[in-house]
């Protein structure tokens, strides 16, 4: 049985969305709105899970009387208030962000990442080649997942979901400033030597593939990396009595990864080591 969880009813807010008078309930975002009226509108640092965090600014919209472009993924809907989500602005500005991100990182295994190139005409290579923010070799200094920092947009998700945010771990933190800033252990510790428990927390969501099961980064090395193909079944993790839940996906008869539903009331798509894991065990047929 799914828990639904009560919660006291929240008054409408009424506003002027492209045009269209639209009502949602108070406290939705911008984004949320344009997503119940079916307007895509690309995002990247926004979580379902997490705070905002307005790190890559790639969902902003016009919002009438305002000097500068709003976030959609953060700006609560206001009673009055008229948005436009596709002025030329608003795609002028999530064009530059998507040629300034695929210029200095890696974008090939973000999802909708070539989608959104296509639809803006942005030009990946804008800044050319040495544009490059990280250029390192991924870290591979464990048997369970891969940090791949050429993949890594800033956008503080991983750091978050580590902390304060669900796991209170703190095991990794934005080190140097600027040009120099990047996701860190403590002295760059490799993760066996860092406060790192192994939950997974971050690959779940990372939006760009930087954090991944070592599994899928050796099946993507290997090319049989094949997503369309995959099955994937929600059930309960038997470690212990909490009950996660668990979505496991199946490629050839094999769990190559785990997730976790974002919509549990009680988790929020978080797991721990053994959940997350733990699944090497339960194909283990020597
Ligand atoms: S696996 Fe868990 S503890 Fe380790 S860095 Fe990621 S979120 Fe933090
Ligand atoms: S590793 Fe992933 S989640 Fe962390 S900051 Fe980089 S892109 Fe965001
Ligand atoms: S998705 Fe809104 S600022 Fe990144």
């Amino acid at each position: 049985m799914t828990a639904v969880p009560l919660q006291p009813p929240r008054r409408l807010v009424s506003f002027t969305l492209d045009g269209e008078e639209t009502r949602v309930p108070e406290g939705s975002t911008i984004l949320d709105a344009c997503r119940s009226a079916g307007t895509d509108i690309p995002t990247l640092c926004q979580g379902d899970t997490l705070t905002p965090k307005n790190a890559c600014r790639v969902c902003v919209v016009e919002v009438e009387g305002a000097r500068t472009l709003a976030p959609a993924c953060s700006r609560r809907a206001e009673p009055g208030m008229t948005v436009r989500t596709g002025t030329e602005r608003a795609r002028h500005s999530r064009k530059v962000v998507l040629e300034l991100l695929a210029s200095s990182t890696d974008l090939s295994t973000t999802p909708r990442a070539a989608e959104w190139i296509k639809e803006y005409e942005a030009k990946p290579d804008r800044f050319g080649e040495d544009a490059a923010r990280v250029d390192e070799q991924p870290k591979i200094d464990n048997d369970l997942y891969v940090r791949d920092y050429d993949k890594c947009i800033l956008c503080y998700k991983c750091v978050d979901a580590c902390g304060e945010q669900w796991q209170n771990t703190f095991a990794i933190a934005v080190s140097g400033r600027g040009f120099d800033a990047r996701i860190s252990t403590e002295h760059d510790a490799a993760l066996p030597d860092s406060a790192c428990v192994f939950c997974g927390n971050c690959i779940e969501v990372c939006p760009t593939g930087a954090l991944s099961f070592s599994t899928e980064f050796g099946m993507r090395a290997a090319g049989t990396w094949d997503e369309p193909a995959q099955t994937q079944t929600t059930t309960v993790c038997a470690y212990c009595g909490v009950g996660c839940n668990v979505t496991l996906h199946v490629q050839d008869n094999e769990i190559v990864k785990v997730t976790s539903p974002h919509d549990n009331p009680v988790t929020h798509g978080n797991l721990c080591i053994k959940g997350r894991f733990g699944f090497q065990h339960v194909q283990n047929r020597d």
